[in-house]
């Protein structure tokens, strides 16, 4: 399976930047072996579709619960569709921990990006408290569980546990594996053979010169990249590294 390295931008980049940013990647890349998509602010897809390279794809960093309607500010999963998105991550920890979504919430929303022909990129992952008690693994499954309730298997899902997330601290190769293995048997008892086709990403203070030990790890297919993502010379460093 082809690793998957999706690039989120988080609030980061202004439709002129963005633009600047597919053209420079669009000159500089050369064929690698993974898939490349930007999970980019909202207002940046239309410059993404039109300047990205061919069979470099984009998503959103969320998605509305709801199809359409009264729900100000909210994005819903058909306007991703209509600019040419292919993805939307539900469920980062940062709108968790900042917009209070639960797992119903994430799970609504993952229902909704795969309605409308979405692949939803599913994260979870425990904090330090949860990890130093030695719980991050039952604590990620139920997690896991309650994120993907009536969510069907054309799913990525992202471990990023969240003392990794832009502290620069990285947990080992052996720390991801240990999630991606559990995450993996956890998906076989809720899909069966259609696990062996989802990928589970690793996530939190990926860089060039870390993604190649945890990418080689059986279970991890490819990296949700949050810093790194921002410079093409680090995305091209990724890339060359997988
Ligand atoms: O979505 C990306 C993750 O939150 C990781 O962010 O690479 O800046 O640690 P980071």
């Amino acid at each position: 399976m082809k690793n998957l390295l999706a690039l989120n931008w988080k609030m980061n980049k202004t439709p002129t930047e963005a633009r600047a940013w597919a053209q420079e990647l669009g000159e500089k890349l050369e064929a690698g072996q993974a898939e490349l998509a930007v999970m980019a602010p909202a207002v940046t897809l239309s410059a993404l579709a039109a300047n990205l390279p061919t069979g470099v794809g984009f998503g959103g960093q969320d998605v509305s619960a709801h199809e359409s309607g009264a729900y100000t500010g909210e994005i819903s999963a058909a306007m991703l569709k209509d600019v040419g998105a292919t993805y939307a991550v539900v469920g980062h920890s940062e709108r968790r921990d900042y917009h209070g979504e639960t797992d119903a919430v994430v799970a609504a929303k993952a229902r909704q990006a795969q309605a409308n022909g979405l692949t939803p990129i599913v994260c979870v992952g425990e904090k330090l408290d949860v990890r130093e008690a030695g719980k991050h693994v039952p604590f990620t499954l139920a997690q896991l569980a309650g994120s993907l309730e009536g969510v069907g298997s054309d799913v990525v899902v992202a471990y990023e546990p969240v003392w990794a997330i832009g502290t620069g601290k990285t947990a080992t190769a052996d720390d991801a594996e240990e999630l991606a293995a559990a995450i993996r048997g956890a998906l076989q008892e809720r899909y069966g053979d259609a696990a062996a086709g989802i990928r589970v990403l690793y996530g939190g203070s990926v860089k060039p010169d870390n993604i190649a030990s945890i990418c080689a790890k059986p279970n991890v297919n490819g990296a949700l990249v949050g810093g790194a993502s921002l410079k093409v010379a680090d995305v091209l460093g990724m890339n060359d590294a997988l």
